[in-house]
């Protein structure tokens, strides 16, 4: 995902971090606050990256459906490293695999200004979404150029492994939750424009075809 300026000022996600304690009954308590303000340090290896190509839509490859992860391995972290530096390099806040032709469930998102928050989020679930409802503008690395508004639920609590194959859950509101939910979808083979009016539709594929032939 993208940011626009408007976002860029206004909308700061806050984070709690805690492991899954779900299966024990054991509800999350203090230890989420004390994470809030201790973003983690990168623990992933940025010596051996490389820079991959986004597909822009309407590239049809764009609606693959991606595959579950079987194993991290270090093919993941590779992969994990190389789309952290791609989605900086863009400069943007989240990449999902897909958008980088690779068609398995693995998302990056740092939505802070200091690129301290990176987090991959391997095989996610959405395990929990609020019935409250909100209008954000989004852009997407796939679609250059647009932004448009899309209406998602405020809040969502999603658990994922991490580049360590160790399972987390996240509480997600303002940017974080709008941004996981945008890379859920390319997981699925869904671009955010997908949302617009048809007519919306058709003016940015035409859009976009206008501009890969201007490149
Ligand atoms: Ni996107």
């Amino acid at each position: 995902m993208r940011m626009s300026v408007e976002q860029a000022l206004n909308q700061r996600g806050s984070v709690a971090i805690y492991p899954a304690r779900v299966a024990t009954g054991e509800q999350p308590g203090r230890m989420a606050n004390r994470a809030i303000f201790q973003p983690r340090r990168r623990s992933i290896n940025f010596r051996t990256m490389a820079l991959l190509n986004i597909l822009n839509y309407p590239d049809k490859r764009l609606h693959k459906v991606a595959k579950p992860v079987e194993k991290v391995d270090d093919r993941i972290r590779k992969l994990v490293a190389d789309m952290a530096e791609t989605m900086y390099a863009a400069p943007g806040v989240g990449l999902a695999a897909t958008q980088v032709d690779v068609h398995e469930r693995v998302i990056v998102i740092d939505v802070s200004d200091t690129h301290e928050e990176l987090r991959a989020f391997i095989n996610p679930e959405i395990i929990w979404s609020s019935d409250e409802r909100k209008i954000h503008e989004e852009g997407c690395l796939s679609v250059p150029g647009i932004y448009d508004n899309v209406e998602r639920a405020e809040k969502v609590r999603v658990r994922a492994l991490n580049e360590k194959g160790e399972t987390y859950e996240l509480d997600c509101d303002g940017l974080l939750a709008v941004c996981i939910q945008h890379e859920m979808d390319h997981l699925m083979g869904k671009v955010f424009v997908e949302y617009l009016s048809p007519l919306k539709q058709t003016r940015i594929k035409s859009k976009m075809k206008k501009l890969a032939h201007a490149m």
